[in-house]
């Protein structure tokens, strides 16, 4: 799961390249490590940087100009000056962002994210964990274990980190005393197993003495254990493991430079390939054998798991964007709907219903979530109640996909089973997912087509099936002009229905309110039953306010391109205000009425209307005439 980057590195791409490139034949191991200030967090980082000397030198000559000035560490370099980059970590003395830096030893080279402790940055350590092999788990010798080295555990745990490194710091405080460090290990050992973490490594520790941390160190000769850096030296990295597994590599694009060559390009996320190997391609199910692995550098015999490569097929098969290359004996899992683990990461809300883009891999599709089946309490791992997810908040939920993506559990594959939600208005990152298991619903219900058909419906009533989609302010006159023009097409003997806000919350959405929330699963309701509608032939009239831009766009794309006409009902709000037909204004500014439209919850108003209608130029009675025009131009 590749998510978006938020933090600032110190080097720009240019750099991390030729440095990377310079240190090429040796293994990368990604890293993140979890704590907070007070933990020793940056005095650790810029302990590890110094040891491997890839200080640079201008940063270097601060760091002991800074020390002299600032230093709290009285005339020893303050390695916490060296990471602490963020002005505003100074300021607040706290990391607000990931930060990736970048070292190397003689034996290999690391990417480290340092990513905030405290539980309002939940996201940013997501971020940086959901590329990571290893996590190093900082604890205060004189602390020994806290609440935010819980979350920090489950986190790393749940976003599938295989190698934890419980890094016990500040020993020489609590003067490299063993009793300490086994209690500490003791402890953190019932909590691991808890959470299902069978396995981590626990190291004395001193940032600031620098024991245990480059080499081993004489103040703990009861520790037998590696240094944290020959640790992180040996451990197995997830490239190595994931070139064993059966091949994965999801299509980035189709080359197509002229009719000779057709190639699919993509990095190979498992797993290995040679010429000659049968693969197949999911969703399609299609076989096929490796003709020839192009790079740019010639062709290949082999290509593995972290190489991007382009693959040309003994076989024209269809094959896309979005599709996987997998061994013919080893296919994909295809499917709609899934249960995920899903970690919110906007400030608006997650609300259920509403449709947003999810991007697994290489693919990109519409999705809705449920209502949370719960909540996890990233402190107690207690499971709580839920209606939807707050920033930072985890829960776990059932998602349905526009069309079905081939995938892999999460805990079988980050790159197949991760994904990032995505608004469809801002296009921001609003949370990350990670898969558990299909929900075989999705391959026992099929879509029943009908023999009669929606257009042999409308042709019996000589029309066309179309949606008016009223929408606008309370009290903008949204049902007065549709009931108007419901009954002039139905006195021109058209076959209509008027489906109204408040009539339909009296039946179908009694059980609804006004918030978001609520908002949001209205007008889908309303949406689908509209279709249905349609379906059946008829002309189908509807006034709600439905006030997000999101849930209208949700019905247009129900339905037939050209079949959804927006009409905007445009009255300002202090004229609708004015008129108070149901006196409901008067109520919400008193302060009785809550989350009411305008007042104290928004109104998004459309920006492609079909039909606009202003109710200050016009009477209701014109506007019905000038709408059933346009309408009348279209269905006959
Ligand atoms: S929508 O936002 O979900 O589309 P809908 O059109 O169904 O709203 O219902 C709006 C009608 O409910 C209003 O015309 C008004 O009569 C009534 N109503 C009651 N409370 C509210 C509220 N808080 N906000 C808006 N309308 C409300």
């Amino acid at each position: 799961m590749a998510l978006e980057v938020y933090g600032s590195s110190d080097l720009i791409e240019r750099d991390i390249e030729a440095y990377l490139e310079q240190h090429e034949n040796k293994s990368l191991l990604r890293f993140i490590t979890c704590g907070s200030v007070d933990d020793g967090k940056s005095t650790l980082i810029g302990r590890l940087l110094y040891d491997s000397k890839m200080i640079f030198e201008d940063q270097l000559a601060k760091l002991t100009a800074d020390s002299k000035t600032v230093g709290t560490q009285g005339g020893a370099l303050d390695f916490a000056l060296l990471v602490d980059g963020l002005a505003a970590e100074r300021e607040q003395g706290i990391t607000i962002d990931v930060a990736y830096r970048f070292f190397a030893t003689d034996k290999r080279k690391f990417i480290v994210a340092d990513t905030p402790g405290h539980e309002q940055y939940t996201r940013n350590m997501v971020t940086g964990a959901s590329t990571a092999d290893l996590a190093v788990i900082l604890i205060d010798a004189r602390k020994g274990v806290l609440t935010q080295t819980r979350r920090h555990s489950y986190l790393a745990h749940l976003l599938g980190i295989r190698h934890l490194v419980l890094a016990i710091n500040k020993m020489d405080l609590v003067g490299y005393d063993r009793a300490v460090f086994d209690r500490i290990v003791l402890e953190y050992r019932s909590f691991a197993t808890e959470i299902g973490v069978t396995r981590f490594k626990a190291i004395p520790i001193s940032g600031l003495g620098g024991d245990n941390i480059g080499s081993r160190s004489e103040n703990t000769p009861w520790y037998e254990g590696p240094s944290l850096v020959e640790h992180l030296e040996t451990v197995e990295v997830d490239a190595a493991a994931r070139q064993a597994g059966p091949l994965r590599m999801p299509v980035q694009w189709v080359n197509r430079p002229d009719l000779d060559f057709r190639g699919f390009a993509g990095l190979v996320s498992a797993g290995s390939v040679k010429p000659g190997d049968a693969v197949r391609v999911v969703p399609s199910g299609k076989t096929s054998s490796v003709a020839r692995i192009v790079t740019a550098g010639g062709d290949l015999d082999e290509a593995v798991a972290g190489q991007s490569v382009t693959l040309t097929l003994a076989d024209e098969i269809d094959c896309s964007r979005g599709d996987v290359i997998v061994s013919a004996d080893s296919p994909l899992e295809v499917a709609d709907q899934f249960e995920a683990t899903v970690v919110w990461m906007s400030d608006v809300k997650m609300l259920p219903g509403r449709p947003y883009w999810l991007k697994l891999g290489t693919t990109t599709v519409s999705a809705t979530i449920t209502e949370p089946k719960y909540e996890v309490n990233v402190n107690t791992l207690e499971k709580l109640a839920a209606k939807t997810l707050d920033l930072n908040a985890i829960g776990v939920v059932n998602i349905a996909l526009g069309k079905p993506i081939p995938f892999a559990p999460y805990a079988e594959s980050r790159e197949l089973g991760g994904f990032i939600l995505i608004d469809r208005m801002t296009n921001a990152t609003v949370g990350a997912g990670l898969i558990h298991f299909a929900l075989r619903r999705s391959q026992n219900i099929h879509w029943q087509t009908a023999d009669v058909t929606r257009e042999a419906h409308a042709a019996q009533k000589a029309q066309q099936a179309k949606l008016l989609w009223f929408t606008g302010l309370s009290g903008a006159g949204k049902s007065t002009i549709a009931n108007l023009v419901e009954k002039k097409l139905f006195a021109l003997g058209k076959h209509t229905f008027l489906l109204d806000g408040d009539n339909v919350r009296h039946g179908l959405n009694k059980d609804l309110g006004f918030t978001e929330a609520d908002r949001v699963e209205n007008i889908r309701r309303v949406g689908e039953v509209a279709k249905l509608m349609t379906d059946a032939g008829l002309v189908v009239l509807t006034a709600f306010i439905s006030p997000f831009r999101a849930e209208r766009q949700m019905v247009r794309a129900m339905l037939p391109e050209g079949d959804f006409i927006e009409v905007f009902v445009d009255t300002p709000l202090a004229e609708a205000e004015k008129r108070d037909v149901k006196g409901l204004y008067k109520k919400a500014r008193a302060g009785q009425l809550s989350n009411f439209t305008g007042i104290d919850s928004p109104y998004e108003a459309p920006e492609n209307a079909e039909i606009r209608i202003d109710t200050t130029q016009m009477t209701p009675e014109a506007a019905a005439d000038a709408i059933v025009e346009r309408l009348l131009a279209q269905i006959d």
